[in-house]
């Protein structure tokens, strides 16, 4: 296809008239389409494909509080429906973030999801402290997939007692009514012990899925194929892992807001996990090939819940746990009237 004849495509398509709006915590977002954090900066790039503030909001890639340059080259390996990244957490530091990228975002009109990162439950202390005040900051993701310099290393999202300790911190120095949502890893037994521990410690939301942990090994080199040797997985592959995360979560916790990720490409992708019980939805790798993927995936996202008879898509969260006897309209035409309204899944019944 030429460029025109996207240009001419996009131009053509009117979004059919669903109510995409979610409540995330104590923030409605006119929409459910985020990027993820470390996939799109802080949104300036993607800005001349598509005007980033139509999007729900813009999850930046996690900051610390010093500037830092990442780890060791190569960072990427191609894996099957998949990728690998070592990138570490490169960035500026909180405060040239806050004068540059937020500064941008906020004057772009564009709901900025600050994510932040730290090596102590000081670090992210401070961090959430450093967010006070700032203009355009809509929500505060905790990404809590780092290593804890003050005990061995051990990730903080592996273990329920340091995720709390670290959500604990961040909510008493946060600005008061923004979100904050805790961003989990899947790389543990049980998801929804630590989703709870965030949630007691008062985590206002859950993000999930960060990547799981995996490894390359170059057949020629016959050594890893990543300087930092593993590398966290993402795209496609993981979908079906961060769908069953949304799912144990939303059973566990049924009134927690959930920001769902892991390999959408699609609008039906985007589906699949408010069906499962996300609230919202963030768009990561996918966006290295194609930069137009999350207003894309919105557009889609809005025509399957039109073409499935929802009018907002709040009707759909959470819709896949409904019991299994509930059935579908029968007859030539799959999605019914009603079949967004879960008040009249029984009547189908009958
Ligand atoms: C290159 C790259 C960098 C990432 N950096 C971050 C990061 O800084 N903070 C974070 O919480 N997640 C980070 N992630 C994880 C994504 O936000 C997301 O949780 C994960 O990749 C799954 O979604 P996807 O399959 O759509 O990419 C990164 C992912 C990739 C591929």
């Amino acid at each position: 296809m030429t460029e025109l004849t996207v240009r001419k495509t996009e131009a053509a398509f009117t979004r059919p008239d669903v109510d995409l709006t979610t409540q995330l915590g104590s923030v409605t977002f006119p929409n459910p389409v985020f990027t993820a954090s470390g996939c799109a900066a802080a949104g300036q790039e993607l800005d001349q494909f598509f005007d980033v503030s139509q999007l729900g909001g813009i999850v930046t890639k996690s900051i610390m509080l010093a500037p830092r340059s990442g780890r060791a080259t190569p960072r990427m390996a191609e894996t099957p429906s998949g990728m690998l990244n070592s990138i570490g957490l490169q960035g500026p530091g909180i405060d040239a973030f806050l004068d540059k990228d937020l500064a941008w975002l906020a004057q772009r009109g564009a709901r900025a999801v600050v994510s932040i990162a730290g090596g102590s439950v000081e670090d992210y202390a401070k961090l959430a402290a450093k967010l006070r005040g700032a203009k355009g900051l809509a929500m505060i993701e905790v990404n809590i997939s780092c290593p804890n310099v003050e005990d061995r290393g051990q990730v903080f999202a592996c273990d329920p007692g340091a995720s709390a300790a670290v959500v604990q911190a961040v909510k008493r120095s946060a600005p008061t009514g923004v979100p904050v949502f805790a961003k989990l890893s899947p790389d543990v037994t049980d998801i929804t012990e630590i989703a709870k521990a965030c949630v007691d410690a008062g985590a206002d939301g859950l993000s999930l899925i960060n990547t799981l942990l995996g490894l390359v090994i170059d057949t020629d080199t016959m050594r890893p194929a990543l300087g930092g040797i593993t590398g966290g997985l993402s795209g496609p592959a993981i979908r079906p892992v961060a769908v069953r995360a949304v799912w144990q979560v939303r059973q566990a916790l049924p009134d927690i807001p959930i920001l769902g990720m892991g390999g959408i490409r699609t609008g039906l992708d985007a589906l699949e996990f408010v069906l499962a019980g996300a609230n919202a939805v963030s768009v990561g790798t996918t966006v290295f090939g194609d930069p137009r993927a999350p207003i894309r995936v919105l557009d889609e996202l809005a025509v399957a819940l039109a073409e499935r008879g929802f009018s907002s898509v709040a009707e759909a969260v959470g819709l896949a746990h409904r019991p299994p006897e509930i059935r579908l309209p029968e007859g030539p035409d799959p999605v019914g009237d009603t079949l967004g309204d879960p008040a009249h899944d029984d009547e189908e019944q009958l």
